[in-house]
């Protein structure tokens, strides 16, 4: 990171529940630095303006829900990983005045699935549901990991024979949702579960020995995490990754380490 920002802001549409703000402003406020996170709500037709408008004014900031890929074709210049991912979910205007685009989100799951296994995946298949951004950034830790693969399992399955292709090394498209739920580590990349108490799979269905990951947070957890759990099941839902993510990308604005537990105890009591 070059310059520091003189603003931080998260662009999406909605982003009145987001938690970012909270504990964004609480590893800014722990940090001492005197700099400003707030959501903005961008209408679709108002974007670009916003975007050019942010980069003369050097405003960096995260970028959520549906507005990754858009901001990947705005940038100027991508990370490898953003550019593996197709999704942006951080950025910032670098010293020559350009868009500079990453993704913290495989960071952020790698961190919550280690959290969740207590060590770093190793010779493992993956059960992933859902085909959109967030579980291109779930093949892309898959990659990343030594002798893993996935399949992927999506209610529209041309999209996951779309996301399978882009990466053909480790991920393979199945049509039979009971694949997924035997999987060793079994992934929610759907937004099922945001808004109401639906599950994304039967917790009767997942095999007893699966490790579960919902990429959904809700407050008091969602509810196929507590079904899971209930069940035996190690279990845990997106807040970890939210966080995560986040103190990557404040470590990426600022080049100094992001206090992650006071950012963990600002959202603890109010996720929703
Ligand atoms: P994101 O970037 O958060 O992944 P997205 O690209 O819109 O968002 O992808 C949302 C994912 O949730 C998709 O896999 C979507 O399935 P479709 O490709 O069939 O649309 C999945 N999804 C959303 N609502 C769903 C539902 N009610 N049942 C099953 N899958 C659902």
């Amino acid at each position: 990171m070059t310059r520091r920002p003189a603003r931080l802001v998260l662009l999406g549409h909605p982003v009145g529940h987001s938690l970012s703000p909270t504990f964004q402003n609480a590893a800014l406020r722990a940090a001492d630095i005197p700099v400003r996170y707030e959501a903005l709500d961008l209408e679709p037709g108002d974007f670009d303006r916003c975007v050019s408008r942010l980069v003369a004014d050097r405003v960096a900031g995260n970028v959520t829900v549906p507005y990754k890929e858009r901001m990947r074709e705005r940038c100027d210049h991508l990370t490898p990983l953003a550019a593996r991912v197709g999704a942006v979910n951080v950025f910032w205007v670098d010293d020559d005045g350009l868009l500079v685009g990453d993704n913290s989100d495989v960071g952020g799951f790698n961190a919550a699935v280690v959290e969740l296994l207590g060590e770093p995946p190793r010779g493992i298949t993956v059960g992933v549901l859902g085909a959109g951004g967030a579980a291109a950034a779930v093949l892309a830790a898959v990659e990343s990991w030594i002798g893993c693969d996935a399949h992927v399992y999506n209610r529209t399955p041309e999209r996951a024979a779309h996301l399978c292709a882009r990466f053909r090394s480790i991920a393979r498209p199945v049509d039979d949702v009971g694949v997924i739920a035997g999987a060793q580590l079994l992934v929610n990349a759907t937004s099922v579960g945001l808004h109401d108490d639906a599950m994304p799979v039967d917790p009767a269905l997942v095999a007893p020995d699966s490790a579960v990951l919902d990429l959904v947070y809700r407050r008091g957890e969602t509810r196929w995490v507590r079904a899971l759990k209930t069940r035996g099941h190690r279990a845990h839902d997106g807040l970890g990754m939210l966080v995560e993510q986040g103190a990557l990308a404040f470590e990426r604005w600022f080049g100094m380490p992001a206090d992650r537990v006071a950012m963990r105890a600002s959202v603890r009591d109010g996720a929703s």
